[in-house]
């Protein structure tokens, strides 16, 4: 079954056509994150209006893509995502995505985002992870902690009272000076770093629940900061302490849930999953087998709303599907 996804939840315009929940056949992103680099974050009104730009120009590449390779520009099904995000972004996708279905009378599916992260690991592998399992999703504007029991039966766990990992990284990033989005430039300036002990706090590490905050320590990095005389000669070292804080705090409760729960697999969800420190210290210290996105599948996409929808595949009339920007996992 070919499946093309729509993700436009924020400010990528994504689309691709998924095999089976597993071939990419297609895939196309626009983006306007350079627009948001100059701001130093996303602007939602400027995010939308940027997604009614790319929207069908993106469809189009997919399906050329698509041609190229299978000889047809026919497929199965549509996906989209209906939340959560930006109301204004996620408007221009499912709408898109409701005419299509209309006018070409193909099923619709809505996907939930953060289901959407999840399935990302399912591309492109050989081997299905076990179930029940822990995914840690991690994003710009989600820190969960869900045991997935099977698909579409998902108990949350616990998650970020405060700011999201993928925002922390984004704030920190811009204190330091190194631009947007944070994740992969403070990732970019902890490989020239070193780790040392600057002091910063582990958030709730030892709090005994499945809670995540991480205001608090964007607070004591603006003070790191400012106490700086040489920013400069210690910019690199500063981010390496602390992209490690993050990922010890993420590693501790993900690892104590899994065992808490009896997960026999733990998967990483969500744009921080290309995170390589993040990765690398899970692969190495996990006593489960762990799971990981292809790099390219971490952040924003079509192909993992695709896959979503083909392992919980349940269309719906288009005329019933409406974007929900507080859209929970359930
Ligand atoms: O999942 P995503 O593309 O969008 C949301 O649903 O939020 O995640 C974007 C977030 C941003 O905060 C970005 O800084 C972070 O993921 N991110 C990373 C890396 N790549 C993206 N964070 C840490 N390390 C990375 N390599
Ligand atoms: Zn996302």
């Amino acid at each position: 079954m070919k499946i093309l996804g729509i993700e436009t939840s924020c400010d990528e315009t994504a689309v691709a056509i998924v095999e089976d929940g597993q071939k990419v056949l297609a895939w196309a992103v626009a983006t306007s994150v350079e627009m948001h680099a100059k701001t130093g974050g996303i602007i939602p009104d400027q995010a939308a209006r940027e997604q009614v730009r790319a929207m069908v120009p993106t469809i189009n590449e997919a399906l050329n893509q698509l041609e190229e390779k299978e000889g047809s520009r026919d497929f199965d099904a549509i996906a989209v995502t209906h939340g959560p995000g930006l109301i204004g972004s996620l408007l221009i996708g499912v709408e898109t995505a409701k005419t299509m279905s209309w006018v070409l009378n193909k099923p619709l599916v809505p996907v939930n985002h953060l289901v959407g992260h999840v399935y990302a690991n399912y591309i492109a592998i050989t081997k299905l992870p076990p179930l029940p399992y822990i995914t840690l999703i991690v994003s710009g504007g989600h820190t969960d902690l869900v045991l997935v029991k099977d698909h579409g039966v998902y108990e949350w766990v616990g998650g970020t009272r405060d700011d999201a990992a993928g925002e922390a990284f984004d704030k920190v990033a811009r204190i330091l000076g190194l631009g947007f989005p944070g994740g992969p430039a403070i990732q970019r300036a902890a490989k020239h770093g070193q780790i040392r002990d600057f002091s910063i706090p582990r958030p709730l590490m030892h709090s005994g629940d499945f809670d995540f905050s991480f205001s608090g320590l964007k607070t004591a990095m603006a003070r790191l900061v400012s106490g700086q005389e040489d920013l400069e000669k210690n910019r690199n070292d500063i981010a390496a302490a602390f992209q490690e804080a993050v990922v010890e705090v993420l590693l501790v409760k993900t690892f104590k849930a899994a065992q808490q729960f009896g997960a026999k697999a733990i998967l990483l969800s969500g744009g921080v999953a290309a995170n390589t420190h993040l990765r690398e210290r899970l692969q190495n210290e996990a006593q489960l087998p762990v799971f990981v996105p292809g790099i390219k599948y971490c952040t924003d996409n079509g192909a993992m709303i695709a896959a979503a929808a083909y392992y919980n595949y349940t269309p719906i009339p288009f005329s019933e599907v409406q974007a929900n920007p507080g859209l929970f996992l359930d």
